[in-house]
C-alpha cells in the first residue's frame, strides 16, 4: 500500500517519535511505502513529497521538532485548496493518509475524508486540548518544560520579593497552566475555562504578602480573560489561524497588579520553548504507541478515524465525533489548582 504521512499546525516534541513508528511498522511489518508530505496540508496542495524509508528515521527517536517540517495551512480554507489536495493524493497513487495534528489539521482531514480520501489521525497539540484522548504528543513535555521554569522563577521571585507572572500556552484549555502551577507550587493559576476577577487577585496578593510571603507566583495560560462585569477590560489578540499573540495577557496582567498592589511585578513568557527540544520519555512513548496503532488502523482498512488514549488503552474514535470539539480542563483539576494556593 502507498501510504501518505503529514504533520500539520504547530510542532511538539514528539512528531518524529510517531513518524518512527508509521516508518518502521508500516514499512517493516506490513510492506507499506511511506510518502512523506512537507509543511503539512501546504506540502499536499503543492505535491511536495518525500519519500520516507528505515533510512530516513534513523536516529529521530529524541529529537524535537518533526522531519517533515510543518505549517498552519488548511486546504478547505483557500480557493480550490481541497481539489488541489484530492489530485495530489490521486498523483501519487496515495491510498491512504496519515495526518498528525491539533484541531485544525484534523478538522481539515475529516474534510478531505468527506470527499472519499480513507484517512487516520493522530492527535499532537501541547495544549492538550484535542476531545476524546486522555492526552496529545507535545503536552507531557511541555509541562515538564513549563514546570521546570515555574521551580526556577521561584527562587528569583522569593529574592526579589516580587510577583512573578509565568504566562504559558494553552488558547482555549488551560492543560499547561493547571497542571504546571499545581507541579511548580503556583499561588494563582489563571486558565480560560475559569474567567478570572482583578479584583479577587488584588486581595489575595494583598492578604497574602501582608500575612505570611513575600512572593507570588502567578501562572496564567494565554488564553485566560477577565470574567465580564469585572473591572480589568481586556480583549484577547489572535493571529490569522486563532494563534494567541504571546505575552499579551501576561504584560496586561503586571500593570493592572502593579497598579493595584503596589508589588514588584514581572512577566515571563514561556512561548516556544514549551515546544521546542527533546521529548519526555512519556511523549515518546505516545508518540510511538499512535504511530503504530494509525498504521495498523491503516492496514485494516480502517478510515476517518483518530487514535486516541483512554485510560490504558490506545482506541480509535470517528474523526467526525472528535473534530471542532474542545477538551477542557475538569473542574476536579480546576479545584486542587485553587486548594492549593
Ligand atoms: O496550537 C498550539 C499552540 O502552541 C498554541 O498554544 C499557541 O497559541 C500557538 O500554538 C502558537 O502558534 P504559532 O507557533 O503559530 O505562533
Amino acid at each position: 500500500m502507498r501510504v501518505g504521512l503529514l504533520t500539520g499546525g504547530g510542532d511538539v516534541p514528539g512528531l518524529n517519535a510517531a513518524i518512527r513508528a508509521v516508518v518502521k511498522r508500516g514499512e517493516g511489518e506490513h510492506g507499506h511505502s511511506i510518502i512523506g508530505f512537507r509543511n503539512g496540508w501546504k506540502g499536499v496542495v503543492d505535491g511536495d513529497v518525500m519519500p520516507l524509508t528505515r533510512r530516513d528515521i534513523r536516529n529521530v527517536l529524541p529529537t524535537g521538532g518533526t522531519l517533515l517540517g510543518t505549517a498552519r495551512y488548511h486546504p478547505h480554507a483557500s480557493d480550490g485548496g481541497l481539489d488541489a489536495a484530492l489530485a495530489t493524493l490521486e498523483a501519487e497513487r496515495i491510498e491512504a493518509l496519515i495526518c498528525i495534528g491539533g484541531d485544525g489539521t484534523l478538522n481539515a482531514a475529516s474534510k478531505v475524508a468527506a470527499a472519499g480520501v480513507k484517512v487516520v489521525g493522530i492527535p499532537k497539540t501541547i495544549d492538550n486540548d484535542v476531545w476524546g484522548t486522555d492526552a496529545s504528543i507535545g503536552f507531557d513535555t511541555a509541562v515538564s518544560i513549563a514546570t521546570e521554569a515555574i521551580d526556577r522563577i521561584h527562587t528569583t521571585a522569593e529574592s526579589h520579593n516580587r510577583v512573578m507572572i509565568v504566562e504559558v500556552m494553552g488558547r482555549h484549555a488551560g492543560w499547561i497552566a493547571v497542571t504546571s502551577g499545581i507541579a511548580g507550587g503556583a499561588e494563582l493559576v489563571l486558565a480560560p475555562e475559569e474567567p478570572f476577577d482583578i479584583g479577587r487577585i488584588e486581595r489575595f496578593l494583598k492578604h497574602r504578602h501582608r500575612a505570611h510571603a513575600s512572593f507570588s507566583i502567578v501562572v496564567v495560560a494565554e488564553g485566560a480573560v477577565p470574567a465580564e462585569g469585572t473591572p480589568m477590560h481586556y480583549e484577547t489578540q489572535v493571529g490569522k489561524f486563532g494563534e494567541i499573540v504571546a505575552g499579551a495577557i501576561g504584560e496586561r496582567l503586571k500593570v493592572e497588579i502593579e497598579q493595584r498592589t503596589g508589588f514588584d511585578t514581572r512577566v515571563t513568557v514561556l512561548g516556544h520553548t514549551q515546544r521546542g527540544g527533546i521529548p519526555t520519555a512519556a511523549d515518546r512513548i505516545l508518540a510511538s504507541r499512535f504511530g503504530v496503532a494509525a498504521i495498523d488502523a491503516v492496514t485494516a482498512g480502517t478510515s476517518n478515524v483518530m487514535t486516541a488514549i483512554q485510560g490504558e488503552q490506545v482506541v480509535l474514535l470517528p474523526l467526525d465525533e472528535v473534530a471542532g470539539k474542545v477538551k477542557f480542563v475538569p473542574q476536579d483539576l480546576l479545584t486542587v489548582a485553587r486548594a492549593l494556593a
